[in-house]
Order: structure tokens, then C-alpha cells, then sequence
């Protein structure tokens, strides 16, 4: 498996993983197809900006160039305060197997090696285990829980924090 930047091609595999309502579940739910092709455009122009990383995560397959997920970490202002987050999702077919793991490990390394990446912040749902569990996992440290508004949306979250420097 290995990790590439997102590319125009994705649609599909952004169709696949934004309009599934299991997937979406503690992001605010399934987006429609039109929005989920147009969040390409959009991954596609934050990365050619420098002010994020958007990677899909590629596994061996018969079927050649399988997006099994994507991790993303892109710069915004938290709290009034510049800053950075990063999410994540793996198909469900994939899950459980370490991807994310493995996938947002490779993320934060690269971000490691360029000095413009310090502090990154996380955000998974109170009751999103898997994510929460990768938090703790990869040295995170949980910062508290809180309400976020997301895409007119009120959430329970955990504020997860990882200081690259350190
Ligand atoms: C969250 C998500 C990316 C996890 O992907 P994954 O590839 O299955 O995760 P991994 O296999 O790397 O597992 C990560 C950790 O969660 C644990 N885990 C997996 N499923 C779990 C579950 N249902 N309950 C509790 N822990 C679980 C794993 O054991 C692992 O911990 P470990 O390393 O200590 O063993 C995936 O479930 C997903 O895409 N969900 C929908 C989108 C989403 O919620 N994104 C996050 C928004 S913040």
C-alpha cells in the first residue's frame, strides 16, 4: 500500500466515501454527489496552495490504483489561533485492518520532516472509538471535550493535540 496525492480522477472514490451515511456518520452525514465531486476541486486547489496535504491511501489489489481511504491535514485558525487539523476515513471494506493507522502514521512523519507543520489538532466524535483510539495511539494528547459546530451542526468532540516538534 502506499500513499499519493489526491488527483482529479478521485471523484469516484470521493462519491464513494462522502455519500455513505455510514461513513458520514459523525461528520454530519452524507453529502450529495455534486458536493462530494466539487470537495476534489477543492482538495486539488488547498494542495496546489501549500496549506494542506491531502493523500489517498492506495492498496494492492487486482483491481490497479484501489482508494481504500484518504487522510488530510490542511492549516486553519482554531480558537482565533493559526493552526492545523487533520482527519481521516478508510472504506469499510478496508477498515480494521490498520490502514488508518498506518496511513495518518505516514501523514504526521511527512509533516515531521517540513518545518512549516508544528502543532496539529484532531477532532473525532466522543463515540467515534476508532478514531479517538488512532489519537491516543499515535501520541496525541486529549486536550479536553468540547461542542464544535460543523457544517451547521452541533458535536460532542474530543480535542485531541500532537505537537510534531516534540
Ligand atoms: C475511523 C476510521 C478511519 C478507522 O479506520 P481503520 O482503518 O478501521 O482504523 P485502524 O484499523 O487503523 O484502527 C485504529 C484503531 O482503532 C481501533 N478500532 C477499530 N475499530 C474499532 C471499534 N469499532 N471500536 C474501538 N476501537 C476500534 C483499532 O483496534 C485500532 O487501535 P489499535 O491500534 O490500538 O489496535 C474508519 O472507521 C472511518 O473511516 N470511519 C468513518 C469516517 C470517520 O469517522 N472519520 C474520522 C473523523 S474524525
Amino acid at each position: 500500500m502506499r500513499l499519493r496525492d489526491v488527483e482529479p480522477g478521485d471523484s469516484p472514490a470521493y462519491v464513494r466515501m462522502r455519500c455513505d451515511p455510514a461513513m458520514m456518520a459523525h461528520l454530519g452525514g452524507p453529502y450529495s454527489e455534486e458536493r462530494a465531486e466539487s470537495q476534489v476541486g477543492r482538495d486539488l486547489a488547498l494542495v496546489a496552495s501549500g496549506a494542506g496535504m491531502v493523500k489517498m491511501i492506495v492498496v494492492d489489489s487486482p483491481v490497479p490504483e484501489t482508494v481504500a481511504g484518504t487522510v488530510a491535514l490542511w492549516r486553519h485558525e482554531i480558537d482565533g489561533a493559526a493552526a492545523a487539523e487533520i482527519g481521516w476515513m478508510v472504506l469499510p471494506g478496508h477498515q480494521g485492518q490498520g490502514l488508518a493507522r498506518w496511513a495518518v502514521s505516514g501523514v504526521l512523519d511527512e509533516a515531521r520532516r517540513d518545518s512549516r507543520w508544528s502543532v496539529v489538532h484532531a477532532f473525532p466524535g466522543v463515540d467515534n472509538a476508532p478514531s479517538n483510539r488512532l489519537c491516543r495511539r499515535l501520541g496525541f494528547t486529549l486536550a479536553g471535550e468540547r461542542e464544535m459546530s460543523f457544517r451547521d451542526q452541533l458535536f460532542r468532540i474530543n480535542h485531541w493535540v500532537l505537537d510534531l516538534r516534540g
